[in-house]
This record gives C-alpha cells, structure tokens and sequence, in this order.
C-alpha cells in the first residue's frame, strides 16, 4: 500500500519524520542527559574499555557507518572507523579483543555483513548490531545492538532506513560519550538537536517543489560531481550512490579538498557539482572548493546552512547542532534524485540489475 504515493521510494522519504521520531521514542533520558538503549548489552564497565570500534555495512548501510564513525569520535572520542564489511572479511582482518565491532544493515540479511559478523565471532571478537529488521539473521547472529526502528522499508534503495540508522549511530555515540567524557551541558545540547531533527525534515520536505525544478535543471547531465568535507564527505558518498542506483547518471564523489589531486581535472560546464556545504568549521574551505570549480567553469548546486554565492542554485537546509548536521543533509538530495529519475522515466522503486537484499556473495 502505498498511502496515496506513486512510489514506495516516495512514501519512505515522507515517513522520515516520523520514522526518527520513532528510533528517538522511548530512549532519551532527561534526566543524566543520555540515552538508554535496552539491546545494547553492553554496560557501563565493559563501554569504558573500549579502545577502538569498527563499523561494517555495505553501500548505504556503509555510508552510514561511516558517519557512525564520526559521530562515536566527536561525541565519545573513541576512534573509530568504516569499512565495506565485504573487504574486511576478505582481508584476513586483525582482529583486536579491544575493539568494538559493529555490523549495520536495513535488512539484517546482507552476506556479506552476515559472514564478517561469523567471520568475527569465530575469532572471539564482540560484535553489535545497527538493523532495521527485527529478527533478522544479522540481529540474531550479534551479541547485542540497537534496532533502527524505520519500519517496512520497501523500494530498493535505501532512504529512511539511512536517516534512521545514521540516528541510531548519534543516540548511540551518545550513549558511549556520556559513559566516558562527554559533559552533562553537551548531553542536553545533542538531546535537544535530536527532539529537533523531525520537524526540520519536515522543514525539507516542504520544498520538494523547488527540489523538483533543480532536478530537472540537472537531469541532462551525463554525469556529477558530489564533494563534501569530513562530515559532509559520507553525506556525498551517500547522495552520489543514489543518484547512480535510480537515475543511471554517473556520479563519484570526492572529498573536496582532494579536487586538485586530479578530480579538477574533469570540471567544465558539462559536469555539474553537488557540494555540501554545512555552516562548520570548515566553511571558508568549503568555498575555496567552490571558487576552484567556478573559475573552470562548472555549474555548482550547493546543499548548506545559507545561500552561497559561487554556487548556481542552493538548497537551504535547517541548522541543527554543527555533530547531527549530517543526518540532515542527505534529505534534500534523496529528493533531488527521486526526481531526477523521475524525469528521466527510471522506474524508481525495481532499479535494473539491483535487489533489494543481497544474500549471495
Ligand atoms: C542502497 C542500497 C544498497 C544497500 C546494501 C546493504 O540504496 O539499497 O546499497 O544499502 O545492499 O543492504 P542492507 O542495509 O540491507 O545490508
């Protein structure tokens, strides 16, 4: 049932509000400025000792451990990292009893997250789960984690489940950092961002309409650019596999400060630019970026905080605290690829040569 949709693809990304009020619901603690997440098992004394955590998935549930990884290091100062679990487990992986490992999927059924996982357990190691799906062989198969809570998700390609896995990462980098450094004045300013989060993507799902109008500005383009720094980085990974999976267009997406390593190379008029541009400490580098592309002239669509001048068009998201930015982000450009497809006469929610979950290797 697709509640008045046309698409299931369309459906998801307007039950976003909703969904992350639901992976919120329940587990905020006022109180010690914390989270409690009941599946976690893993308490206050075992959460102290861990001296590294390494994050697995596969596309969007990569993605979205990778902006995991940022937030458990910004919020709990753990390192932490991402990786494709499929390399992982075909690297021979060290496997440190110091570290946390985390696999991520929508559907708990990838195999190759599931055979990192047993690849994991078989060698001692402690291995949570980020899943959607309640029950799932990657949920029964860890020792513990935190469900996303994004429902039925049915289109192919991932949308909610990406906004609420990357919420399930920032309760639980909150979880970690207030065990650990994270101060009670920082709890309540992470906790007030996250109550924030569903009415500012309703904020971004009102300009759909003007959404649509730049994806069909762009929908002739044989291929883009998406760029991003460090937070904005997973946020261009993210949109850029999208955009591929549903519209056919080639995208790659680069850290912007790696443009003048060669990407810049490819810059001219014919290849348009998606840049995240967050109001962060980065900013002023950000726009350097924008600078560098123009002056070869490429077209340049900015996702920021602001207007920003270099750029042909921008999409003004809400600001929320500078560490969740992230999670807004990605929204306006799901839409953005929704109707480039659209326009393109893509069949959105069965994109050619993809399932929706992989269970071979
Ligand atoms: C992207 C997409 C795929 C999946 C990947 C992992 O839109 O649908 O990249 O994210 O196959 O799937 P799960 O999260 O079910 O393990």
């Amino acid at each position: 049932d697709m509640g008045g949709h046309d698409t299931y693809m369309h459906k998801e990304i307007s039950e976003q509000p909703d969904a992350v009020d639901r992976v919120l619901r329940g587990r905020i603690d006022d109180r010690f400025s914390t989270v409690h997440l009941g599946g976690l098992n893993l308490d206050a004394r075992e959460a102290r000792t861990i001296r590294r955590i390494k994050i697995l998935g596969c596309g969007t549930s990569y993605h979205a451990g990778l902006i995991g990884a940022g937030l458990i290091e910004e919020l709990a100062r753990i390192p932490a990292d991402a990786e494709p679990a499929s390399e992982f487990r075909y690297r021979n992986p060290v496997v440190d009893p110091d570290t946390l490992y985390i696999a991520v999927s929508q559907s708990g059924e990838t195999y190759d997250v599931l055979a990192a996982v047993q690849e994991l357990k078989r060698k001692g190691a402690r291995v949570l789960g980020v899943v959607n799906v309640v029950g799932s062989a990657i949920a029964r198969e860890t020792d513990g984690g935190v469900y996303v809570h994004a429902g039925p998700e049915v289109c192919v390609v991932s949308t909610k489940c990406f906004t609420n896995t990357v919420t399930a990462f920032a309760l639980l980098a909150l979880h970690l950092g207030r065990i650990r450094d994270l101060s009670v004045a920082d709890g309540k300013r992470i906790i007030e961002g996250l109550r924030r989060l569903p009415g500012q993507i309703q904020e971004i799902l009102k300009q759909e309409d003007e959404i649509k109008k730049l994806a069909k500005r762009y929908a002739d383009a044989k291929s883009m650019m998406f760029i991003g720094r460090v937070r904005g980085y997973p946020v261009a990974l993210e949109a850029s596999l999208k955009l591929k999976e549903i519209s056919y267009i080639h995208a790659e997406a680069y850290p912007a400060s790696e443009l003048k390593h060669g990407p810049l190379a490819l810059i001219e008029p014919s290849l348009p630019t998606v840049a995240i541009i967050p109001n962060d400490d980065l900013l002023e580098k950000n726009r350097a970026a924008l600078e560098e592309i123009k002056a070869r002239s490429g077209r340049i669509l900015a996702v920021a905080h602001q207007e920003q001048e270099k750029a042909d068009h921008t999409i003004v998201v809400p600001k929320n605290e500078t560490e969740l930015d992230s999670i807004l982000m990605g929204i306006p450009l799901q839409i953005f690829a929704y109707h480039t497809a659209l326009a393109l006469g893509r069949d959105i929610d069965k994109p050619r040569n993809l399932a929706k979950s992989v269970t071979v290797e």
